[in-house]
């Protein structure tokens, strides 16, 4: 049995996102495929996650036990990650960031070694990175200014997950009507094909 950590980090509700609506069909595909798993949701808005502060950064090498702490071994503890998380100016909603800093926590998720730093998560682990951008960032001249995927990939890393997929629906900001519904249909399509393989 995995255990699936579904992140989301958008305050719009599922209805209203582009971003959700694709995360929703993953996971729903994903658990008639695999009815044993236990997916895990985490909404960030809903969880009430802070940006650091310095009580925060006091307590994070005390030994205490700390809202960190449990977020860190919560993330540590998982086999899988569905991060639903759209494009804000040029990368993921603040939230996303924040969150990370709880979770990467060094002794936890990763450690320093006299060769640099090195991830602490078990092999084998996978990701997918579930996004909705209002342009079009995955190829083409926008593509260098894309910071929301390029920074999940490279902070799952960081901890030791390497096996990373994206799933995008792009130009919701541009396209109308039926040609919008058919893109994004499309996307939420090669969703739930991605969630029979996860
Ligand atoms: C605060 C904010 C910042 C945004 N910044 C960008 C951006 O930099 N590039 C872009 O293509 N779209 C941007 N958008 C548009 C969203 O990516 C687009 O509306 C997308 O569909 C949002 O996903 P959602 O439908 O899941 O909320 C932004 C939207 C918001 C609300």
């Amino acid at each position: 049995m995995s255990t699936v950590l579904y992140i989301k980090a958008n305050p719009k509700s599922n209805e209203d996102s582009f971003t959700f609506k694709m995360s929703e069909a993953f996971i729903k595909t994903y658990q008639e495929k695999n009815p044993g798993d236990q997916i895990v949701t985490l909404d960030l808005y809903k969880e009430g996650i802070k940006f650091l502060d310095a009580e925060m950064l006091g307590q994070m090498y005390s030994g205490q036990e700390t809202v960190m702490k449990k977020y860190a071994q919560q993330f540590a503890a998982a086999d899988k990650y569905v991060i639903a998380a759209p494009m804000w100016n040029l990368g993921s909603p603040a939230i996303l960031k924040a969150y990370f800093d709880y979770v990467v926590l060094a002794g936890v998720t990763f450690k320093y070694t006299e060769q640099g730093p090195v991830g602490l998560l078990a092999p084998g682990k996978k990701a997918v990175h579930i996004v909705a951008r209002g342009g079009k960032y995955s190829e083409g001249p926008a593509a260098q200014f894309e910071m929301g995927d390029r920074y999940v990939k490279t902070i799952l890393g960081f901890m030791g997950v390497e096996n990373i997929s994206t799933i995008s629906t792009e130009l919701t900001g541009v396209l109308q009507g039926e040609v919008l519904e058919q893109s994004v249909n499309a996307s939420i399509a090669a969703a739930k094909e991605k969630a029979k393989e996860f």
